[in-house]
């Protein structure tokens, strides 16, 4: 049967920072296509009034995408605003007299998990949650028992088919793509697994620091807020089996098996770094041992991959911004040993353009026996009408299709992968910013043949 439709948005932390850079123009873009017109009623503490909310939102999309007046007006007429402590239980009677004739609404958490807990009791005590779907924010915990201790504060009141844990990345086309390119085509699968494929390599490189959310980077670092969640999606996707059905939950179950097959990291398999300059940004430990880059080697220990190694890297501060995944071929048992053969890639470019393309070994142009790798490559732009991850969460939340969302078992098994390094002092080494992250990563986490830098045109 399909889910029902959410007849009304609330979302807490409305005058927080994720709303204004995410929240209002995923909203607006909603309201343009046609697939929001339910009451949106933003929650906050911040003394502000209906108006003032209004302003920072015009003010959110104007800076972030652009003001559609049609659709930004629409949106407003959508729009009310409770202002209120969560400790207080009139602030959620409000809410309730705010959602009017409503049945089911979607509540989404856009606030520090700390508050989440208290959030979900006073909306049980209000007797707003029959029907009703809870959207929460990223860090899902910040490692495996806080995370069950959030999962038990949701399940205690909603059931796991109307909890929605967004991870952004899911809800970026090209990164479902993978899925899509790899099982709608006949082209890939015969190659991909152990008998071919000597190593794989996702980078997520970014060319900024922490663009003042130094407080709560500080208490995060490069492996909690995007390599167990983000790069661990991006790996699931990659290495998964092919689904049996395209239903939410047959692709989970096979997301959740490769996360099954990773065994905990090890110290030896992991190097952090900082970029130079990071303990100076507000908010940072003057001390601070907190990772701005991490490099990492994991096996998925299958019938598919075993002995393959997956490489993950995430750092600010490098010199591109850009997410790429290279898959490398094994050689073939060529009989040209005078060439300094490369091995042939795969190459699939997240962002900022979506790339597709296999590397491969050709004459050099005027050469006998010289070679060249030259890429079979498609290449595309997004284009200003695409819909933005959140957009595209977000709806999907209100839809009621959960396949884009972390699911508690996904959650909690991408959490044991990484536990064992976040719980121990691994050194981390200081890396001059606009470089690949420090020198170490060369030494001890690198795949055969090397890392491949992305190179972004401009
Ligand atoms: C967020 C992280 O989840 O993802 C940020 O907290 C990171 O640190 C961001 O910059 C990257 O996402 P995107 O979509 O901008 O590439």
């Amino acid at each position: 049967m399909p889910a029902s439709h959410s007849d009304a948005l609330v979302f807490f932390g409305a005058t927080g920072d994720l709303a204004y850079k995410k929240i209002f123009p995923a909203l607006q873009a909603m309201v343009k296509r046609g697939h929001l017109n339910a009451p949106i009623i933003g929650v906050a503490k911040a003394g502000w009034n209906l108006d003032q909310l209004k302003e920072r939102a015009r003010d959110s999309v104007e800076k972030h995408g652009g003001l559609d007046r049609e659709a930004f007006d629409r949106l407003c007429a959508l729009l009310r605003y409770v202002d209120g402590d969560y400790n207080d239980k009139e602030t959620f009677e409000v809410v309730r007299k705010e959602l009017g004739s409503t049945q089911r609404p979607a509540y989404y958490l856009a606030i520090p998990p700390v508050a989440f807990e208290l959030v979900v009791e006073q909306l049980a005590k209000s007797g707003s949650t029959n029907d009703a779907r809870v959207i929460v924010e990223k860090p899902f915990g910040r490692d495996l028992s806080s995370a069950q201790e959030l999962n038990r504060v949701l399940l205690g009141t909603f059931n796991e088919n109307r909890i929605y844990r967004i991870d952004h990345y899911l809800g970026k086309r090209p990164v479902h793509n993978l899925v899509f390119f790899r099982f709608a085509n006949a082209l890939l699968e015969p190659f991909w697994n152990r008998s071919h494929i000597e190593s794989v390599q996702i980078t997520m490189a970014e060319n900024f620091g922490v663009q003042g959310r130094g407080g709560f980077y500080d208490g995060t670092g490069a492996i909690r807020d995007v390599i167990q969640n983000h790069l661990f999606q991006v790996l699931t996707n990659l290495a998964m089996e092919p689904p049996p059905r395209t239903d939410s939950e047959s692709i989970r179950d096979e997301k959740v098996k490769v996360l099954k097959a990773i065994p905990p990291l090890e110290t030896k398999n992991v190097v952090r770094g900082q970029f130079r300059g990071y303990r100076n940004e507000k908010g940072v430990a003057p001390d601070s041992q907190v990772e701005t880059f991490a490099a990492l080697q994991l096996e998925v220990d299958s019938w598919r991959w075993r002995g393959v190694p997956f490489f993950i890297r995430a750092g600010k501060c490098l010199p591109v911004t850009c997410a790429e995944i290279i898959v490398r071929f094994r050689r073939p048992p060529t009989m040209f040993s005078e060439f300094d053969l490369r091995a042939n890639y795969f190459r699939f470019r997240i962002s900022p353009e979506v790339t597709l393309a296999f590397g491969m070994n050709v004459i050099a142009p005027g050469e006998e026996t010289v070679t060249q790798t030259d890429e079979l490559i498609v290449s595309r732009h997004p284009r200003p009408d695409e819909m933005d991850a959140y957009e595209r969460v977000l709806g999907d939340a209100m839809a009621g299709d959960p396949t884009l969302f972390a699911r508690e078992d996904y959650v909690e098994e991408a959490w044991r992968i990484v536990d064992p390094i976040l719980k121990v002092a691994t050194p981390v080494f200081e890396y001059d910013q606009e470089t690949w992250g420090p020198s170490q990563v060369e030494q001890r986490v690198s795949p055969p043949g090397g890392w491949q830098n992305p190179v972004v045109q401009d």
